[in-house]
């Protein structure tokens, strides 16, 4: 791992998981999403996201025609499964957050997948941070303020990559702008996965 970054209070840990840890948790987010299927989330009026998802824990965030929420359980009915150890293991060294994480966002993004500026605001507690984990090839995000609107500023993620949305920049904006697909090897197809790490309740 090289020094952390930080921008506009945003932690981000360049190379933080070696590539055994990687492959460990890409293997476990597999099998996440085998017991929970992605899916496709529609905005309230029925516009399909580029990105689709799925969720570990207690909690998952979904988003359908009736508005965006967490919920106890995948749309198709099952429970979350859990979240993967490897996972949680990130979440207690980077967190600074006695609390557990309660919902492990799964965002998947493929070739022509992005996702939009906005904040992380559903959930109850704004100190303990977001922790958000990247695995496979890069995506470039984008960090803007906690207002609405002004600047912003940009760094390719990398397979590997921890970011910590924490203390005044927990609510600050952030997106993705587009991915490069290709970048890398450890999914053994273009695509990215992003995690994000949250306590809800
Ligand atoms: C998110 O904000 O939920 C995802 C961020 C990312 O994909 O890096
Ligand atoms: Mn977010």
């Amino acid at each position: 791992m090289t020094e952390a970054i930080d921008i506009r209070g945003v932690q981000i840990l360049p190379g933080y998981l070696d590539r055994p840890t990687q492959e460990q948790m890409a293997e476990a987010i597999r099998a996440v999403i085998r017991a929970a299927p992605l899916v496709t989330p529609v905005t309230r009026w029925g516009k399909p996201m580029s990105v689709r998802m799925t969720a570990a824990g207690a909690y998952g965030w979904i988003s359908d025609r009736g508005g965006y929420r967490y919920a106890p359980q995948h749309p198709a009915g099952m429970a979350w499964p859990p979240i993967p150890e490897p996972v949680l293991a990130v979440w207690r060294a980077v967190s600074g957050c006695g609390r557990m994480p309660e919902c492990c966002l799964v965002n998947w993004y493929g070739p022509d997948a992005r996702m939009g500026l906005h904040q992380d605001r559903d959930e109850v507690d704004f100190t303990a941070p977001v922790v958000s984990i990247s695995l496979g090839d890069d995506g470039l995000f984008r960090i803007g303020n906690v207002a609405r609107g002004g600047s912003t500023e940009s760094i390719w993620l990398r397979s590997g990559d921890v970011a910590v949305l924490g203390g005044a920049a927990r609510l600050i904006h952030h997106g993705v702008d587009r991915i490069r697909p290709g970048t890398s090897t450890l999914l053994g197809a273009p695509g990215r996965l992003n995690l994000t790490l949250r306590v809800v309740r």
